[in-house]
């Protein structure tokens, strides 16, 4: 196994503004850069038999990984695969239907549904063997150009998905257990809490240089409540994971960002809602903060990206920060809109 020291990268930029040191310009990548936007992915996806084929054939899910570094020049790769692949090791299949999203047959709603449908006694290179396989190639394959991402959903938004079945606009099936059956929920998130960890683990293991937990559906929450089903368990994931820096993106969670910013990771994500100077005011200089331009932003024409683009990185006040869009790239997006607006992040010179 070739584990990179940091002075081993041609480009470390993402590692060095996650832990707060000198940087020469600000690093940016887009959540969901790599299954969206670029023709040379659908050209792979559209040879299988669909998503999951390409997410269990580690080669190919390299190969896709890799897309956006040479056709964009981002500065970080993260790792083609899925939150979903972790409801699927515990027991609760899912299908990606098309125009749809993703769809669980079945749901949790009882405790007799754990046992079947929310084991923890296994082991997670059995089951999610092929994302340690892909991680290893792409690794390998990327040689040092730039840091690899691994990631992972975050309990709440995990959960979500396991007791509604698929995506929803008020997820209120997860919010009612919450008041209708605390304890199941809670035991429900431990159990996702440590297959997570186990499964970050084995991803820093195979080569992930930076891990990040999507929390995608933490807005759905109120204040009080995001702390005790919410943050309680990414806090665990946090205080676990001390081998490479862990950046916590949880997605209007705006009220949560002061509690957010006491747990024990390196960056915070920001959505595009998030105001700069305000969020920075709230957690302080010890943290990065990563994000956020609104991803809609890149359907304006290119002068008006660049100037956008660069109306945020003005409202940065210091090194710690990681450029992104505020949520995942949209599928109609034009890559050459994105190639715009990394340009314009790596033509800006920091005045810190
Ligand atoms: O950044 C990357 O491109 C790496 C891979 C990645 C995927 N999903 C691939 C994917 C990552 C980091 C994710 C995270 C993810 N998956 C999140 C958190 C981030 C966010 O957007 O809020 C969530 C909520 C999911 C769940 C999920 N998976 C949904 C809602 C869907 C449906 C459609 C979509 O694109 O959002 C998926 C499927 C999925 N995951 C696709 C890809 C490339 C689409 C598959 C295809 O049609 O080819």
């Amino acid at each position: 196994m070739l584990i990179f020291a940091s002075m081993d990268f041609k480009n470390d930029l993402l590692l060095r503004a996650a832990r707060g040191e000198n940087i020469e310009r600000y690093p940016v990548w887009l959540m969901r850069q790599a299954g969206r936007i670029l023709p040379e992915y659908r050209a792979v996806r559209n040879s299988l038999s669909g998503f999951k084929e390409l997410v269990e054939t580690p080669a190919l899910a390299a190969e896709v990984t890799i897309q956006p570094v040479d056709h964009l020049g981002v500065d970080a790769a993260i790792i083609f695969s899925d939150i979903l692949v972790i409801p699927e090791a515990m027991g609760l299949e899912y299908q990606l239907i098309e125009k749809v999203g993703p769809r669980f047959e079945k749901t949790i709603k009882t405790e007799a549904d754990l046992i079947k449908h929310a084991e923890t006694d296994f082991n997670v290179e059995d089951r999610l063997g092929y994302v340690k396989e892909a991680i290893e190639i792409t690794t390998k394959e990327l040689n040092g150009r730039v840091p690899l991402i691994g990631f992972a959903g975050a309990p709440w938004t995990i959960f979500c998905y396991m007791i509604d079945g698929g995506g929803s606009k008020t997820f209120s099936e997860s919010r009612k257990m919450i008041y209708q059956n605390p304890a199941l929920a809670h035991e429900l998130l431990g159990r996702i809490t440590e297959v997570t960890i186990r499964y970050l683990k084995m991803q820093i293991k195979a080569g992930a240089n930076l891990v990040q937990v999507f929390d995608s559906w933490a807005g759905i929450l109120g204040n009080s409540q995001y702390k005790e089903f919410g943050l309680k368990y990414i806090n665990k994931i946090a205080d676990a994971i001390n081998e490479v820096p862990v950046t916590i993106f949880a997605k209007g969670a705006y009220q949560a960002m002061p509690s957010l910013a006491q747990s024990n990771c390196n960056t915070l994500g920001m959505d595009w809602n998030m105001e700069v100077s305000e969020i920075r005011a709230m957690v302080g200089e010890d943290k990065t903060l990563q994000g956020n331009l609104d991803p809609c932003a890149l359907y304006s024409t290119h002068s008006q990206i660049e100037q956008l683009t660069n109306n945020m990185l003005d409202s940065f006040k210091s090194k710690r920060h990681i450029v992104n869009l505020g949520h995942g790239v949209y599928p109609d997006i034009d890559p050459e809109k994105v190639k715009t607006f990394i340009k314009t992040v790596k033509n800006y010179e920091i005045k810190h």
